[in-house]
């Protein structure tokens, strides 16, 4: 039986829907979670505001859309391996996902979605911004399509985590870096089609695609710029202000996100759960 009405009112023509008329804090019935699944499918993110969540009512919301995902790279953010904590102070010079990137996709499995909820946020400034990856691939021509078909990328973290990617200076949330840290590297499609929808989505990011399988990173390079490049071109983008109580719950298949840096003097502290998802075929 459905115990919620939701309404979704569209972001913008790129992708992101707000729906407002639920508390994700209470029990859903499967009915609502099924409407929530279908606008995230066809929306690339939704939103909601003015939620009160702490972390076991935000994992358990996650749960309602697959297992919780346990970060290899960010142990020790809080005392919850399945709660990363997202956090950026005054005067840090660097912070999480300052790049266009899609979460974690080094791993065979990559996340399908991330759900971050606002905790602290500033009065200005910090907005996260999306690129619908269906729309980047939809637009390519039918030679650069034929062209990438079966083309498959290299995902590494090797350029975010580990104690050569030195990306902990300056920042309040920190990569493990230790010497017991080992590389994570994993092939998938450049031109991924989606599990539930069935559309295909171009599927390489800034931050873990380091070139394509079977050539050098050299050789890759200006393919692979071309593709980052012109995933995040503006069309393709929306914007999400935050608010205190507000949630972001991305599709980590068909969105690439970056947070942005122009927090200025403010504090900004996020709770970030991520839920599994499969192999990219
Ligand atoms: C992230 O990349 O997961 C963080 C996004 C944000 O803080 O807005």
């Amino acid at each position: 039986m459905r115990n919620t009405r939701l309404d979704i009112r569209l972001l913008s023509g790129a992708g992101g829907a707000e729906i407002s008329g639920v508390d994700v804090a209470q029990d859903l019935d499967d009915g609502t979670i099924g409407e929530i699944r279908d606008a995230l499918n066809e929306h690339c993110v939704v939103f909601f505001r003015d939620q009160e969540l702490d972390s076991e009512r935000q994992k358990a919301f996650a749960r309602r859309f697959g297992e919780i995902f346990i970060h290899p790279n960010y142990r020790g953010t809080g005392d919850d391996p399945e709660i990363v904590m997202v956090r950026r102070e005054p005067g840090d010079t660097s912070y999480v996902g300052e790049d266009w990137h899609a979460d974690t996709t080094m791993v065979a499995e990559p996340p399908m979605g991330a759900i971050l909820y606002g905790i602290d946020v500033p009065p200005y400034g910090g907005d996260t911004m999306f690129a619908n990856q269906y729309l980047a691939y939809d637009v390519l021509s039918d030679g650069m399509k034929r062209m990438l078909d079966g083309v498959r990328a290299v995902h590494s973290d090797i350029m975010v985590a580990g104690p050569q990617a030195g990306k902990n200076k300056g920042r309040s949330t920190k990569h493990r870096d230790g010497p017991d840290w080992r590389e994570t590297r994993n092939s998938h499609p450049v031109v991924r089609t989606h599990p539930e929808t069935g559309r295909k989505m171009l599927f390489v990011n800034a931050s873990y695609t380091v070139g394509f399988e079977g050539m050098t990173e050299k050789e890759s390079r200006p393919l692979l710029d071309f593709l980052l490049e012109h995933g995040n071109r503006p069309e393709f983008t929306f914007r999400f202000r935050w608010e205190k109580g507000s949630i972001a719950f991305w599709d980590n298949r068909s969105a690439k996100h970056i947070a942005l840096g122009d927090t200025g003097p403010f504090r900004r502290l996020m709770r970030r759960v991520q839920i599994c998802g499969d192999r990219p075929v």
